[in-house]
């Protein structure tokens, strides 16, 4: 009897909503139509790399239903990965070692043949990495900051963008009860897509984002145009990556296991301080929406992408199109090498329609 072909899928990097729909549709395919063995390495790589191996058998049982559910149900790490695995010194200090031979040897010794990784650019540069050690694999990109060029959109940020544009609209309420400036500070490291979208589709009367540096100046112009047109609120979306002119990010720094990471958060506060110096009677408050954005069940449009990308990951895999990533090119489902996928990060552009749709609304971006 021949023996099933054997695929792996890890997930890697923070997690995102539609995940689980990707899980979900990969076993649907592979295993439903083709018959096919679906393992999931736990933890993203760390379940191939651990003693013993921590692997989960996906099967059609396995996935039934987890398309509606935030999260993942193999787990995920944003820490290390197989080419800088954190290791402890006897010093009691982290290093990191390069364990992607032994992996590529491990999955080897598991009979699996190809390998899906889903994650963001950090995941696919490891795609890329190991896929030039020789290994069948294929890149799925997630990341609710949809803040990948090779793709129209990433699952995850349009549930980021519901989340956030909800929380807009439970803060006007509050705001002009009480005549107040309400600051709601989202996600978005380098790029402001989930605030201007979420500034947008709210209605906000400011949004800074981390690809305009903002001068507090002509913040505070806005800020008194709407006290004294007599609409006695302000409403302000800031992204955690967006600085003042000349400034830096608000950040502190982490050393979890060895993972050398900038925490981006507090910009929402740096702000208020910066107003209030010179506009004390401002009543101010922040909200930092945080994880909410990355937790609970993904919208209909994302499980659809998600379903979407895992179909077509495997797909890739039944043609054997190792090293390449699947992407959204509205309305199809394209693949493209991981090289070239990697290589450009998508940033807000200053003259992109959004953008210009936010100033025609008399949005103030800060500049
Ligand atoms: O990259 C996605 C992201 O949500 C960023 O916007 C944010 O800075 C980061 O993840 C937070 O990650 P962590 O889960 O490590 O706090």
């Amino acid at each position: 009897m021949t023996r099933r072909k054997r695929i792996l899928v890890a997930t890697g990097g923070g997690d995102c909503p539609g995940l689980n729909a990707v899980l979900r549709a990969i076993v649907k395919k592979a295993t439903g139509q083709h018959n096919w063995e679906v393992l999931g390495s736990i933890d993203a790589f760390n379940g191939v790399l651990s003693e013993p191996m921590q692997l989960k058998v996906l099967d059609l049982a396995a996935v039934s239903g987890i398309h509606v559910r935030g999260g993942t149900i193999i787990g995920t790490t944003n820490r290390g990965g197989p080419f800088h695995w954190p290791v402890r010194r006897s010093d009691g200090t982290w290093g990191t070692e390069d364990r992607s031979d032994e992996l590529i040897r491990r999955l080897q010794y598991q009979g699996i043949e190809a390998v899906i990784n889903i994650g963001g650019d950090g995941s696919q540069r490891i795609s890329q990495a190991l896929f030039e050690k020789g290994l069948n694999i294929i890149g799925v990109p997630k990341t609710i900051d949809n803040d990948l060029s090779a793709t129209d959109f990433t699952f995850g940020y349009q549930t980021a963008v519901e989340v956030a544009t909800d929380a807009v609209d439970k803060l006007v309420t509050t705001a002009e009860s009480h005549n107040r400036m309400m600051v709601l500070e989202v996600m978005g490291r380098d790029a402001g897509w989930i605030a201007l979208a979420a500034a947008i589709a709210g209605g906000a009367d400011i949004v800074l984002i981390p690809e305009i540096p903002y001068n507090i100046e002509s913040v505070m112009r806005k800020i008194d145009d709407r006290f004294r047109s007599g609409r006695g609120f302000v409403i302000v979306v800031v992204a955690e990556g967006a600085k003042p002119a000349g400034g830096d990010v608000v950040a502190t720094e982490s050393d979890e296991f060895g993972y050398h990471n900038r925490m981006l958060g507090g910009v929402g506060r740096f702000f208020v301080g910066q107003v209030k110096q010179q506009m004390p009677e401002v009543e101010a408050r922040v909200t930092v929406l945080g994880h909410l954005q990355r937790g609970g069940s993904p919208c209909a449009f994302d499980r659809i992408l998600a379903t979407q990308f895992g179909v077509a990951a495997v797909d890739l895999i039944k043609e054997q199109k190792y090293g390449f990533m699947v992407a959204s090119d509205y309305p199809r489902i394209v693949a493209l090498p991981l090289k070239e996928a990697i290589k450009s990060y998508h940033y807000v552009e200053h003259d992109h329609p959004l953008v210009h749709t936010a100033r025609g609304l008399g949005i103030c971006l800060g500049d």
